[in-house]
């Protein structure tokens, strides 16, 4: 399914504190700046079932870059690596380990948005550039937002091509079986100590999101380690964006941990949506992706404080999917050990089944498998 099929669009209003003067239609791609594109593009084929889309590289007459083109349903993943020393992808990863660059928003007018966010205090990443081919046009733009994190405004008024102009389609022999990965559900930003309301303010007044809900230090932390969160989203909710920053803790928390392995502020994870997260963990685990896992004894209690579920529990505690429940349903999410070798960045698999919120209830048994996986490495 192509993310620019959509053409009548209903917005609704999840968010109705949110202005949506862009509007967002949905995240468009998410482009990563990796040490070897090649690799990591198998990678997320092989271990997380993503297709093979498109490429660019010296072939299309590029000659400083590689970027491959994956795609799971919704989600498209842009892993894009130098070719040559010194340039400022060189930078990026030599500062960051491999890491996200750029969220992608897809939108009906680029220039436009590129106009007010940048009217409305955005550093500009670039301005408005046309692409043009055969198949059609698209129009990008960008702007800065957290760290050397950017996002790029998409506008593909019925581009017909594979991706965009510059790129050609790949299609490699190797193309493996998807493991039910539907959208991306939410985007984490972590940002330093005292600057997640400044984000939050950024996303608000530039963006014109709305804050969803916040979380403080009491709500997440555990003998040792704490954080705040606030999930800010845009209007139709399509895009959640929460962010953290560090909390005082006895010891070193996970957010200090990213930072100064990431280098600054930057995205901490992705959530990727399924429609059958007992399946999607069970394939990704077969295929090599390792979870955190949680006590055993989280499980004696769990129906005692989420109430009734579809699902049996043995899957769930076999696989070490958590579960949380709010006043509109329950979700089942799992998240991953850091995907990269910099305990930096990981994946959450989350499967929502009337619930709107994040999780809250899992965090300290989480946090304290976090803290497991600090500890050997000794930077708790
Ligand atoms: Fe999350």
């Amino acid at each position: 399914m192509s993310i620019s099929d959509n053409t009548s669009l209903q917005l609704p209003k999840e968010n109705p504190e949110a202005q949506d003067f862009l509007p967002l239609l949905g995240t468009d791609y998410v482009e990563l700046y990796v040490g070897n594109a090649k690799q990591a593009a198998h990678y997320y084929m092989s271990a997380w079932g993503f297709q093979p889309l498109a490429y660019a590289g010296l072939e299309t007459g590029l000659k400083d870059r590689v970027s491959y083109v994956l795609q799971q349903d919704k989600i498209r993943l842009v892993l894009t690596s130098p070719l040559k020393s010194g340039g400022e992808i060189n930078k990026h990863i030599n500062a960051h380990g491999d890491g996200v660059k750029a969220i992608a928003l897809w939108v009906d007018d680029a220039t436009k948005s590129y106009g007010e966010t940048v009217k409305r205090g955005a550093n500009s990443y670039f301005e408005p550039r046309l692409l043009r081919d055969e198949y059609g046009q698209v129009i990008l733009s960008g702007i800065h937002t957290y760290g050397e994190t950017v996002h790029v405004f998409v506008e593909r008024k019925g581009y017909k091509g594979v991706f965009m102009p510059g790129y050609r389609p790949w299609k490699p022999y190797y193309s493996p079986k998807d493991v039910g990965l539907r959208y991306i559900d939410h985007m984490v930003g972590n940002v330093g100590w005292n600057e997640m309301n400044q984000w939050c303010k950024f996303y608000a007044e530039v963006m014109g999101f709305a804050q969803l809900v916040s979380f403080d230090d009491k709500d997440i932390s555990t003998e040792y380690t704490a954080l705040m969160s606030k999930v800010m989203s845009n209007g139709n909710g399509r895009i959640k964006f929460p962010i953290n920053e560090p909390a005082d803790g006895r010891k070193k928390s996970q957010i200090e941990e990213y930072i100064e392995f990431y280098n600054g502020a930057g995205v901490q994870h992705m959530a990727l949506a399924t429609d059958n997260i007992i399946q999607t963990v069970t394939s990704l685990r077969n295929r090599g992706v390792e979870f955190l896992t949680v006590p055993v004894s989280y499980y004696e209690d769990v129906l005692d404080r989420v109430g009734e579920i579809d699902e049996d529990l043995t899957p769930l505690r076999d696989l070490g999917i958590l579960v949380d429940r709010d006043e509109e349903g329950y979700l089942l999410q799992i998240f991953t050990k850091p995907i990269l070798d910099r305990p930096t960045m990981f994946i959450e698999i989350i499967q929502r089944k009337g619930a709107k919120s994040f999780g809250k209830g899992n965090f300290k048994a989480l946090f304290e498998a976090i803290e497991r996986e600090q500890e050997s490495r000794g930077t708790l």
